[in-house]
């Protein structure tokens, strides 16, 4: 069921090490490549010379592929596209909003497969026509920016109508047998993020790692915004001091703004301002309170700090007992 997935990734099993900004670094991508998965590279606001460092440090460390996650919005997009291509990085997954043709095109000229993540039906078929090897659904119940449905819709609505590429499901996923389900539909393999980053080869902050032990599904919340003249694009993360702080600072700069004291531009600034640097503290600096602990809904199902190797065989052996139990009851 998964074949495809993996002959499309070159790896053992079809698993992503979904790239999380700050965390996907050399020594967690090469953990899960070498563990039979396809660990990916988080670009994230790295400079093209940074990007370069990390997939040759990577590269040493492994022998197995490994792909790059770059952000479309990213000024220097070409330049790091090229970094990907010279390197001969051959996955390089676009987030961030739907990714130009030409970006696409440059990708494929230079013999790289593009991933693109999928937020509805139309955008997949659009996205396949032009020229996207793969597909991601994301659901909202994944860590980092999230769209607004959850993987049970997006999945019904999508796999049953794309076969021409395949399509990789996120959000919320913890265990083997719900990968197993969403294979049945169609989909060609999973990316999880939240339980790698808790992972032993990670090297977020202990803290960070801690807060996810700790966590149940209900404390990773979504970002609210509570005016829809300043929007805010949705982030998954634990329930902290900033979560709560980000609800009052939008509050006091909306207040100002009615006030006349800032204009309408300086105040959607300053909301996005808010979480600069908010992820880098929680992760690097485990400052947990004040920083940004993204994390999916599937952090509920994070109870301990396990090896890749681990993890990654636990999925596959629940996936296995799963069909195994389906078959004995099939057969009674
Ligand atoms: C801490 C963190 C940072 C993330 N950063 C990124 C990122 O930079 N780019 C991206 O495309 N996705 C990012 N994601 C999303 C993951 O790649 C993945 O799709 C998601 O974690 C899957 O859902 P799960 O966390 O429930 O497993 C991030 C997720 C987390 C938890």
């Amino acid at each position: 069921m998964c074949q495809r997935g993996s002959d499309f990734l070159g790896s053992k099993h079809a698993i992503l090490g979904g790239a999380m900004s700050w965390v996907s670094d050399r020594y967690l991508v090469s953990a899960i490549s070498n563990a039979g998965g396809f660990g990916v590279i988080a670009c994230g606001a790295m400079e093209p010379s940074m990007l370069d460092d990390e997939i040759i440090a990577t590269q040493k460390l492994t022998d197995k592929p490994f792909g790059v996650n770059l952000i479309t919005m990213h000024p220097k997009l070409d330049e790091l596209i090229q970094v990907c291509l010279r390197n001969q990085v051959k996955h390089i997954v676009l987030a961030g909003g739907v990714p130009s043709s030409a970006a696409i095109k440059q990708i494929k000229d230079g013999g790289a497969q593009v991933v693109a993540f999928a937020p509805a039906a139309v955008l997949a078929k659009r996205l396949i026509k032009m020229g996207a090897d793969a597909l991601i659904i994301e659901g909202a119940e994944a860590g980092g920016h999230i769209g607004p449905v959850s993987l049970t819709v997006l999945a019904q609505e999508i796999l049953p109508f794309i076969r021409d590429v395949p399509v990789f499901v996120a959000g919320g996923i913890g265990r083997g047998d719900a990968i197993l389900s969403y294979l049945e539909m169609g989909a060609s393999g999973a990316q999880l993020g939240t339980i790698f980053a808790a992972s032993k080869e990670s090297r977020a902050h202990d803290n960070f790692k801690k807060a996810f032990i700790h966590a149940a599904a209900r404390d990773a919340i979504a970002s609210v915004q509570i005016d829809d003249s300043f929007p805010v694009i949705p982030v998954r993360a634990l329930a902290n001091k900033a979560t709560k702080a980000f609800m009052k600072h939008q509050a006091e700069v909306i207040q100002k703004y009615q006030r006349q004291e800032m204009t309408k531009e300086d105040a959607q600034l300053d909301i996005e301002h808010f979480w600069a640097g908010a992820l880098r503290r929680a992760v690097k600096d485990g400052d947990v309170e004040n920083g940004s602990v993204m994390a999916g809904q599937s952090v509920g199902m994070v109870k301990e700090i396990l090896p890749v190797a681990e993890i990654i065989q636990t999925l596959v052996k629940q996936a296995v007992d799963a069909l195994v139990a389906r078959r004995k009851r099939v057969d009674h």
